[in-house]
């Protein structure tokens, strides 16, 4: 992308792991461990949207977490700027919520119902600036238009907008006090396909309109595909690939991602090139992931050394990281 600042990543994080403990007992064998995210370390540059892709239960959600601190970080670190915010506490982190925000995937669950909606827009600004009553009625009606929305908008409930409005919503609320970083898990994935669209162009025109860098989960391809630069795909807690978005879904070197393609039609791929692999057995628990490589109980291309060694990620020279003993072909 022209115009992106290469020399700082906006975010760092380096072999960032979150592990939630299961089970209360005092019988250290019936405590479990959940590795939700395993030693992810990503650059995320400013101006990019960097889509995070992977199966239902890989961590997606809460590596979107632990990006914008909303969780805490159980080992590795996490850089905004170039400053250590792993464990800042909650009252060092509050000059960064304005920077770093969440768009969620169902908006009503962080919209109260009983209140109008240029309320809950200008709680933002209730709580991080001083405004007069009609500043604040001026900068609401001014996030309702950058949505898309009509001022008029402000006097009414949540429950009556449509689902895509709400969304609506929720992003102008997330923009309110012009963040650097959105992190939007599945924004879209509630909602029908032609509104889906909408959506997504919208983020799209409010990235080149404020300079926004985006985090972009979602587990349907065909969308990240439309609206991320680059793409970290994610198995059982860690990325296994990342690179240029058309770069790694027109011909990706980890075996996880050619199988995740192949499952869903890409228009733009030649058939020929996407032929149907369907990924053998469960995908195991992250309570207690496989050996080795995690994906080598499902592999086509496994070896004893998959079974044995983790593979790190590592640079294959054009442009992205694969972990992977034995890479495709691409
Ligand atoms: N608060 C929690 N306590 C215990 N385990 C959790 C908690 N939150 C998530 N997990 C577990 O962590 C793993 C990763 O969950 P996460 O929600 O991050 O995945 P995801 O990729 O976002 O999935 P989906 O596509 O379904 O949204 C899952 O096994 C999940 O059950
Ligand atoms: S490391 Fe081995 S098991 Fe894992 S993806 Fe590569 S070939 Fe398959
Ligand atoms: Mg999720």
């Amino acid at each position: 992308m022209s115009g992106v600042l290469r020399e700082r990543p906006l975010l760092r994080t380096s072999d960032l792991s979150k592990h939630y403990h299961v089970g209360r007992s005092i019988l250290p064998a019936q405590r479990r461990t959940v590795q939700a995210v395993d030693t992810v370390s990503l650059d995320i540059w400013p101006g990019e949207t960097l889509g995070i892709v992977g199966e239902s239960g890989c961590g997606k959600s809460t590596l979107g977490r632990c990006l914008v601190r909303l969780t805490d970080i159980t080992s590795g670190s996490l850089e905004f700027e170039g400053r250590d915010i792993t464990d800042a506490s909650q009252r060092q982190l509050r000059p960064l919520r304005r920077q770093m925000q969440m768009v969620f995937q169902d908006p009503s669950a962080s919209l109260n119902p009983r209140r109008r909606v240029g309320d809950l827009l200008a709680d933002p600004f209730r709580i991080h600036e001083r405004l007069s009553a009609s500043e604040m009625t001026d900068r609401v009606a001014e996030l309702l238009r950058r949505v898309e929305l009509s001022p008029e908008h402000a006097s009414r409930y949540p429950h009556e907008f449509s689902g895509g409005q709400r969304q609506r919503i929720g992003i102008a609320r997330a923009l309110a006090l012009r963040p650097r970083l959105i992190v939007a898990d599945e924004p879209v994935s509630a909602l029908d396909v032609s509104i889906q669209a909408q959506i997504v162009n919208l983020l799209a025109d409010l990235r080149e309109e404020f300079n926004l860098t985006y985090v972009f989960i979602a587990h349907d391809l065909s969308v990240v595909r439309q609206i991320s630069t680059r793409v970290a795909v994610m198995y059982l807690g860690s990325v296994v690939e990342s690179g240029p978005t058309d770069l790694v879904f027109a011909a990706p070197r980890h075996h996880y991602t050619a199988a995740l393609r192949s499952a869903v039609p890409i228009p733009s791929i030649d058939r020929a090139r996407r032929e149907r692999l369907v990924l053998k057995g469960d995908l195991p628990s992250p309570m207690n992931p496989p050996s080795g490589c995690r994906f080598h109980t499902r592999c086509p291309a496994a070896t004893s050394t998959c079974r044995n060694e983790r593979p790190l990620l590592q640079s294959t020279g054009d442009g992205r990281l694969v972990a992977c003993h034995h890479p495709g072909g691409g």
